[in-house]
């Protein structure tokens, strides 16, 4: 709120409560954090006007929300190393004008963008980093998208068309973590391995640092998602050889520590919400998804 706001009457107060007067609406408004949103795989800023309104009508008028419009629709297949390039040069600008820091709401895909970001951007000042429905652990599973991309393969044959250079040129190929094909997993992929620093490299130790400057990792999802496969993969658990689950806590990145997420956890700074009866592309434009796992943490 503006100056030009305070009640002309005003002028007419005692200094003390003038200077009150003139104090107050300003902080009252400047409470809330910007919050920046990076869409999924086949969408875009269209998909998350609903998610907008929730947060901007709804919830806290005012607040700056940022739905990035890069990589829509088809060009979110575009390697997952580009996009994060695409998406950091916009991100970047909105944190540095936002001095008390911004909350990361990304769906699907975006969730790992998000936290790529989050990790090779040494200076970045994320609150709250919300991860809706993303394969954090990776993805395996016979989906209409899979077969939209890949018509005459099954989940079981992918990883011909993804673990060598060229696969991992596109964005699904990026994390596609095929559970009984580990050690070619590990020696082609140039993204989810890396992230989840199952693959060491160079710049870990950096990498978990910028990672962990969050305060707060929100993991959403649920069994009804029908996209995300293992459903669980949306709070980093996911298939061991035999497709069973291995929980967040069991996993080698976690108990290892390769990336912060067992740090994050024992600081009590990792808050999972599952919810049943959403469908992948109902997430973002569910209110009770919104009113019980959303909405606290956009401080
Ligand atoms: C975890 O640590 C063990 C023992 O050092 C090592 O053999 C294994 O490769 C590590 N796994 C990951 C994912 O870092
Ligand atoms: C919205 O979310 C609730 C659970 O939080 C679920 O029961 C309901 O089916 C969802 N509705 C839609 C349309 O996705």
């Amino acid at each position: 709120m503006r100056r030009s706001a305070v009640p002309r009457g005003s002028l007419l107060l005692p200094p003390p409560l003038l200077l009150l007067l003139l104090l107050l609406p300003a902080h009252s408004t400047q409470g809330y954090k910007p919050v920046i949103i990076v869409h999924g795989l086949f969408d875009g800023p269209k998909q998350f006007k609903t998610l907008t309104h929730f947060i901007t009508k709804v919830l806290h008028p005012g607040t700056e929300v940022s739905v990035i419009d890069l990589f829509d629709n088809l060009a979110s297949l575009k390697p997952m190393w580009r996009q994060v390039r695409g998406f950091r040069n916009a991100v970047y600008p909105i944190m540095q004008k936002s001095p008390d820091g911004v909350h990361l709401l990304c769906f699907s895909q975006g969730g790992l963008i998000c936290r790529a970001l989050l990790s090779t951007i040494p200076d970045h000042n994320v609150h709250t980093f919300i991860s809706l429905s993303s394969p954090q652990a990776g993805q395996y599973g016979d989906t209409d998208y899979l077969k939209w991309v890949f018509p005459d393969h099954m989940k079981s044959t992918v990883f011909h068309i993804c673990y060598n250079r060229f696969g991992q040129k596109v964005s699904i190929c990026d994390y596609w973590n095929d559970p009984h094909e580990r050690s070619r997993f590990l020696q082609s992929s140039s993204f989810l391995a890396l992230l989840n620093g199952e693959k060491p490299h160079i710049g870990m130790t950096a990498w978990r640092e910028n990672f962990l400057r969050i305060r707060k990792l929100v993991l959403i999802g649920g069994p009804d998602d029908g996209v995300i496969t293992p459903w669980q993969s949306s709070h980093f658990g996911f298939y061991d050889r035999n497709e069973n689950i291995v929980a967040m806590r069991k996993q080698e990145f976690y108990t290892n520590d390769t990336f912060g997420l067992k740090t994050l956890d024992a600081r009590g700074d990792v808050s999972v919400c599952v919810r049943a009866g959403v469908q992948h592309t109902s997430w973002h434009s569910n209110y009770t998804v919104f009113n019980s796992c959303i909405e606290k943490w956009l401080t």
